[in-house]
């Protein structure tokens, strides 16, 4: 174990073509120090955090994650979202394929502990207007309570962190021929930037993700159709032009596109409930500015 061997591979990252792209489809801190190992590199989290911090310190301009330029000061947006069905999108037939090879139930996921930590007064919060006093007086109680093992915002799984069990491999295979099969389609750099499952009950909290402004492209699936279409997992928003709360109501394979904003008055707050017996999937990227032009003539 060392920052020395970190380094190395970082570089071998940088350098070799296709640990770029497999370095892409990783989210999580545990996937690095894995696909380090596969690679011959052995280090852990302290190390990668050592190693990255200098790698960015003296980069030259080829990062292992370049941040994205900021939007031109006139360039706001009028459409805060996007949602198309996959089958639509010109091109994502190979991005279709690799969608059920995504959804997996990893068996190192206790599920009756995540169910043990369902809270019915997290999930009434995503009713209230984010930012709006009922929200804030409940989320200083939320604060006051918090205790460092759990996160009450996000009662989901990120399957980035679980890279134990037999079937990481094929994920983790599978997610890296995602990314070249979009990159493939927008023609600019792909990655992925969260692999969440919502179980039934599973919810995120209001948030803003500010700290990382740009388009996001969402994949989302179920593991069976919704029987009624009134009744299903949701996205939900706060338009920041109107402060309307907007309810996104959601359907197997469902690709949907917003934008993350930086200026405090445009903040875009948003939350995802699962209210079902529906186990549902959603796969972040972030995607090019120009992706409504690569996708010329949906509507
Ligand atoms: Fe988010």
């Amino acid at each position: 174990m060392s920052v020395e061997s970190c380094t190395a591979f970082l570089r071998v990252a940088r350098q070799d073509a296709r640990v770029r792209q497999q370095m892409k489809a990783m989210t999580g801190i545990a996937e690095v120090i894995r696909l380090g190992r596969v690679h011959g590199y052995r280090f852990d989290d302290r190390d990668l955090m050592m190693a990255s911090s200098s790698a960015a310190a003296d980069d030259e301009g080829g990062g292992e994650r370049e941040p994205e330029p900021a939007p031109p000061a006139d360039a706001a947006t009028a459409f805060y979202h996007y949602e198309y069905d996959m089958e639509r999108i010109p091109g994502f037939a190979a991005v279709i394929e690799e969608l059920p090879k995504l959804k997996i139930k990893p068996d190192t996921v206790d599920l009756a502990r995540f169910d043990e930590r369902f809270r019915l007064e997290d999930l009434r919060s995503t009713s209230m207007v984010p930012g709006g006093s009922d929200h804030r007086r409940w989320r200083a109680g939320l604060d006051a309570q918090v205790d460092r093992e759990t996160r009450r915002d996000f009662h989901l799984i990120n399957l980035d962190d679980h890279v134990g069990h037999a079937a990481y491999e094929e994920y983790f295979a599978a997610k890296t021929r995602l990314v070249d099969a979009l990159e493939d389609v927008f023609g600019g750099e792909v990655r992925f930037s969260g692999s969440m499952w919502y179980p039934p009950s599973g919810y995120r909290l209001w948030h803003t993700n500010e700290t990382q402004p740009g388009w996001r492209m969402y994949l989302i699936d179920f593991d069976e159709d919704f029987d009624d279409p009134q009744h299903t997992s949701f996205f939900r928003y706060l338009h920041p032009d109107t402060g309307e709360l907007v309810t996104l109501r959601e359907r197997p394979r469902l690709v949907r596109f917003f934008k993350i904003e930086q200026d405090p008055e445009r903040l875009f707050w948003h939350c995802i409930v699962n209210p079902t017996r529906r186990h549902r999937w959603s796969f972040g990227f972030n995607v090019p500015g120009t992706w409504l032009d690569d996708l010329a003539g949906l509507s």
